[in-house]
């Protein structure tokens, strides 16, 4: 995981204040990090970098989260910079100290890292060999004197006295020196490096790790995604793995692996820099929450023609291999394989394609049968969750498609895979997923239905009536969030004392009761379980006591037989003594004889339930945290995105 931006502007340090590039690089790095504290938050730090004053290159961090190295910053006052890079940390190697959080410097230099370098331990006795001692615990240390070793040598080699070295030759060998260590470094990494003996550049390189270039006017920007630089510009552009870098105020130069100089692609970021702000709510997860009535409807957007059929100009296979198709494997972790587990249903159902799924970390290392015929369907909203990125190469080694369904454009999983369906969410922010759940639901259907409808199984009446319920979902979650949000605020806050909590569901109930424990697991660490009802009998309704709060996920009475079973479910929990809060449609008076307390949802299709009743346990989990005093959008020993395995 790990966070990293850059930032560098002119030279000419006496441009007037606050115009682009006037030695604003501590003001860009800092709202850059504020916006990647997601992806990690147990330390972080800056390097600066200056043209001239007695300190040229300056290096503050701070263990703990960013507020503790504004305060730093404050103490250090460090003087206007006119590059600079920055990093908010989740620690990999080595505890979340002041010495281990980054940047790490060596010698003239100064290094930032999101990654893991998996030959460190060789790396390390080479360059203690070479007479440097190292302070922290961490792999990029070692890095960053393997640069500084490699930097040095050139240096001396060329005969430059590194004092009064030309700052363009010192650019030139510290591209020099990133290809050569680079090549070196087993494992995976976004690196930047910056040089007091040049003030004008920033120097960096990619493999497997997120990197992402922000292009500016008169400056240009790096980040692990564009929510680093989204403030000050929408040009991004890509970076492919094993490429080096090389930014100046107004240049981008990008080599190869071969070290051709290559043109990046370009893109529009279509994020605004609000979209990553909370907008008035008090916390990312409340705003997310509010946000799935829009992030459905944008997932739907644009692809469904006047005559009612699906049109998904994204789906690059061709539609003689996803006739032939004759397995769905789905790779996933965490929410994101919840909704993996709820598609099964809906593809099983409308397409008789087997479904299978399969967390990411745990189809990578069996012997899973893979074939040609195999489609598999990476969901993540990251795009960068290195279980699943291992996955979907595991897959297409073995001549598998990969359908990618992401919510971050250019992301690794989306550029690796064979065809990308995106889920428009926007920016997730909170740690605990929320709306990409929703959009993930809703982008697996759209995949179901076009399989459906490309397959002639359920063509047209079906697959445009299950559009149509699709397309009522935003205005649906609308009038549930409306009606029912303060009740289930209130009974978070007075659940505060619980310890433990059941979740209960059957059909895609299951997949939800399974999501609504995660969120209350992580945001308000509490011991919760969810189960399929049925399973009940066979072992954990021993685990059923008096005043144990059981949440069950009713199906609507329009299927009397799976509702009916629901029933008899809350009945025998109840009879042990558990305090039933139950999740019930609009009108479904059956449930109410059972029932501590009644959640009501808008009527709506079996297959489309997941889409509403999840949204309850959100907003429940959330309240119980907050009332617990936790901080909701950053729960203790977790990242938003998971880039090491
Ligand atoms: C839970 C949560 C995680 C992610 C999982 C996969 O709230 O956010 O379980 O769903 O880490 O992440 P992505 O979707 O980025 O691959």
């Amino acid at each position: 995981m790990c966070g990293i931006v850059g930032h560098v502007g002119p030279l000419n340090s006496t441009s007037p204040a606050g115009t682009p590039g006037s030695g604003r690089s501590l003001e860009v790095l800092l709202d850059g990090l504020s916006r990647l504290e997601y992806r990690g938050y147990d330390s972080a730090g800056i390097a600066l970098v200056r043209p001239d004053g007695a300190e040229r290159l300056t290096t503050v961090k701070a263990a703990g989260k960013l507020d503790n190295l504004r305060t730093a910053l404050d103490e250090a006052a460090p003087a206007p910079a006119t590059a600079g890079i920055g990093h908010t940390r989740w620690a990999t190697h080595g505890g979340p100290t002041t010495e281990n959080a980054h940047p790490h410097r060596a010698g003239r230099l100064a290094v930032v890292h999101n990654g893991i370098i998996e030959n460190f331990r060789s790396l390390r006795a080479e360059v203690e060999a070479a007479g440097r001692t190292l302070v922290s615990a961490t792999d990029t240390e070692v890095v960053a004197h393997l640069l500084d070793l490699d930097f040095t040598a050139r240096l001396a080699d060329a005969g430059q006295d590194t004092d009064a070295v030309d700052p363009g030759s010192a650019t030139t060998t510290l591209v020099e020196s990133m290809r050569a260590v680079t090549a070196r470094l087993e494992g995976t990494f976004a690196l930047l490096a910056v040089t007091e003996l040049a003030p004008g550049a920033i120097v960096a390189a990619r493999r497997s790790s997120p990197l992402v270039i922000g292009l500016g006017e008169g400056e240009n920007f790096l980040g692990s995604d564009v929510a680093a630089f989204v403030a000050f510009t929408a040009r991004a552009a890509e970076v492919d793995d094993d490429q080096v870098l090389l930014l100046t105020a107004d240049s981008v130069t990008v080599w190869d692996a071969d070290g051709k100089v290559v043109t990046p692609r370009e893109w529009e970021v279509s994020w605004d820099a609000s979209a990553a702000v909370k907008g008035g709510y008090e916390t990312f997860m409340d705003k997310e929450i509010h946000d799935q009535p829009t992030a459905v409807a944008d997932t739907l957007l644009g692809r469904v023609n006047d005559r009612g059929e699906l049109v998904l100009d994204e789906m690059r296979i061709d539609p003689s291999v996803l006739r032939s198709v004759d397995k769905i494997i789905v790779v996933a972790c965490g929410t994101a394989a919840y909704a993996g587990h709820v598609a099964k249903y809906a593809i099983e159902h409308w397409c008789r394609i087997p479904v299978e799924i399969e967390l990411a970390h745990e189809f990578r290392y069996r012997d899973p049968i893979v074939s040609e015929k195999t489609l598999t369907v990476a969901i993540s909203q990251s795009g960068e969750t290195m279980d699943t990125i291992q996955a979907i190469r595991h897959a297409r080694e073995q001549g598998s498609r990969v359908l990618a369904i992401v919510n971050t454009y250019g992301s690794t999983i989306a550029r690796e895979a064979d065809a990308v369906l995106y889920t428009h969410a926007g920016p997730e922010v909170a740690v605990a997923s929320t709306k990409a759940f929703l959009a993930q639901i809703t982008a697996c259907y759209l995949l179901g239905l076009y399989l459906a409808q490309l397959r002639g199984n359920k063509w047209p009446d079906e697959v445009a009536d299950y559009l149509e319920n699709l397309g009522q979902m935003p205005a649906k979650l609308e009038r549930l969030l409306a009606e029912q949000e303060d009740m289930v605020r209130e009974l978070g806050a007075q659940m505060a004392d619980q310890t433990s909590f059941l979740f209960l569901g059957r059909h895609v109930g299951y997949p939800v009761a399974l999501e609504g424990a995660l969120k209350l697991k992580e945001v308000a660490y509490v011991h919760a379980e969810g189960f399929a009802a049925g399973e009940l009998k066979h072992g954990p309704i021993a685990l059923v006591e008096e005043g144990l709060p059981v949440f069950v996920i009713v199906p609507t009475p329009r299927r009397p037989v799976l509702h009916d079973k629901v029933i008899s479910n809350i009945q025998e929990v109840r009879a042990r003594g558990a305090r039933t809060i139950v999740i019930a449609e609009e009108g479904d008076e059956a449930v109410t004889p059972f029932a501590d307390t009644v959640i009501r949802i808008p009527a709506t299709p079996t297959l489309m339930w997941p889409l509403l009743t999840v949204v309850p346990l959100q907003i429940f989990a959330a309240a119980l945290a907050k009332a617990k005093g936790l901080d909701v959008d950053q729960p203790r020993n977790l990242a938003k995105s998971v880039t090491v395995e």
